[in-house]
């Protein structure tokens, strides 16, 4: 992650005010992530061998998350946010479904039919990358803190710079309780 590659590349030798907050910024996100990981169940599904990652698929066993919970699973390097949402969520989704939005769905054309509660996104930010972390911003969704992105309770993104709504991989149900990611 962005993160990361600069705080294993420092350069000593700049003096650029924004390139020190950009670092500053990064290390402040990284400590809210683990806040973040301690709040919520972290599930390793990384089964495949190493080189067989990129393609990997996972299953995943959604008795695991109760209502109103989002697990956070590793996916082909990635964070995977698996949430399963409770009434209000999704009645806030759909009541903003023809709101003025930057990348424009509905909340139903980012869940499988009959399967409301279950949202399942790539936790990546659309602007740089980074992990948005759950219940921050005032649409009760997703809140980035790197820059202040703010998602919806469908991962739409509503206020700030990222350009698109998280994304929503492919996936199937394999039964009313298992799906299979990828
Ligand atoms: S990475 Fe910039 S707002 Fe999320």
């Amino acid at each position: 992650m962005s993160d990361t590659a600069v705080g294993a590349n420092p350069d000593p030798h700049s003096d650029d005010p924004n390139r020190r907050d950009f670092i500053h910024i990064a290390a402040g996100a990284a400590a809210v992530g683990a806040v973040g990981a301690l709040a919520w169940p972290f599930i390793d599904q990384m089964n495949p061998a190493g080189d067989t990652l990129a393609l990997a698929s996972i299953e995943f066993d959604l008795t695991k998350v109760a209502e109103g919970q989002q697990v956070v699973v590793k996916w082909r390097g990635k964070p995977l946010f698996i949430r399963n949402r409770t009434a209000k969520e999704i009645a806030a989704a759909i009541k903003d479904d023809h709101a003025d939005m930057r990348d424009p769905e509905t909340d139903e054309q980012r869940h499988k039919p009959g399967k409301a509660q279950w949202l399942i996104l790539v936790g990546t930010c659309t602007h740089l990358g980074c992990v948005p972390t759950f219940g921050g911003g005032e649409y009760g969704g997703w809140f980035c803190p790197c820059h202040g992105s703010v998602y919806d309770t469908s991962g739409r993104i509503r206020k700030g710079p990222a350009p698109k709504n998280l994304v929503v991989p492919d996936y199937a149900f394999l039964s009313d309780t298992k799906v299979k990611v990828g």
